[in-house]
């Protein structure tokens, strides 16, 4: 499997790009504190089994380079997770990042076949990608309960919010793909785009509210009032 466009290469990652990991690694990172956003961090020997087993994506312009992805299954391999999206900065706004996912949906799908497939984002971006590939937002009580997964979050800045609301909510959002269920993938609307960007802002808001404040009654209430819009709006 490789797909090549606009000179950039997109295949499924072997030993011979092992010598990526750290810079696969350290552009995840600058990504995260640029976005000030919380991330899974993953260790190098992490990535490199990734790509030794053959569940990693990796996009090359030339030498360099230029995108990440990986798949991890979970709960006795009934999920997939797609993980770690990385396209480096200046190979960014031309769609390599809905290329690079769309080989790892691909990789799931081949290597998993009856799996339900799923990614927790807080970016627009990979909701829109998602949508396009046929997963839908849900709560978190849809995906996988394994908590090897949900360790992974542990490094995350934003763990104490997943804990505080007993790991039903987070910053992130939890959108799934079920091979049993007839996900046409559809092109996202405008409007319903509108409604993802100010349902991520709308949740910034309320958990990170609640963060400053852990003692204030309104929180409680807040939460409440976030599943409701939840259901509202995805359900
Ligand atoms: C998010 C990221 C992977 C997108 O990579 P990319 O190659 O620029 O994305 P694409 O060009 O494939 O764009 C896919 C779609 O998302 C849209 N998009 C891209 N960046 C966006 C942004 N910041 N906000 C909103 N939409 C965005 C594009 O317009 C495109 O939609 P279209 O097909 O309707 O035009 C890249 O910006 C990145 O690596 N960011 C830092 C790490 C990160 O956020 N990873 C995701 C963790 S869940």
């Amino acid at each position: 499997m490789i797909k090549e466009n606009n000179n950039i290469k997109i295949q499924i990652a072997s030993d011979e790009h092992l010598p990526y990991v750290d810079i696969i690694l350290s552009t995840i990172e600058q990504a995260a504190k640029v976005r000030g956003t919380g991330i899974a961090r993953r260790n190098p020997d992490y990535i490199r089994n990734k790509i030794k087993e053959g569940k990693a994506i990796i996009a090359l312009s030339g030498d360099e380079f230029a995108g990440f992805c990986y798949i991890e299954s979970w709960g006795h391999e009934k999920f997939v997770a797609n993980s770690g999206l990385i396209v480096a900065e200046k190979f960014r706004g031309q769609g390599l990042a809905k290329r690079i996912k769309r080989m790892a949906f691909e990789l799931s799908r081949k290597r998993y076949p009856n799996a339900k497939i799923f990614g927790l984002t807080t970016g627009l971006a990979v909701m829109k990608i998602n949508s396009e590939l046929g997963y839908k937002p849900v709560t978190f009580s849809e995906l996988t309960d394994d908590e090897e997964f949900w360790k992974g979050c542990q490094s995350c800045v934003n763990y104490d919010i997943l804990m505080r609301t007993n790991r039903k909510h987070c910053l992130c959002t939890g959108m799934l793909f079920d091979p049993a269920k007839d996900n046409k993938p559809e092109p996202l609307p405008p409007k319903r785009l509108n409604v993802y960007g100010r349902w991520l802002r709308f949740k910034q808001f309320v958990f990170l509210k609640a963060n400053g404040n852990s003692k204030n009654k309104n929180n409680k209430n807040k939460r409440n009032l976030l599943k409701s819009l939840f259901a509202a709006l995805f359900t």
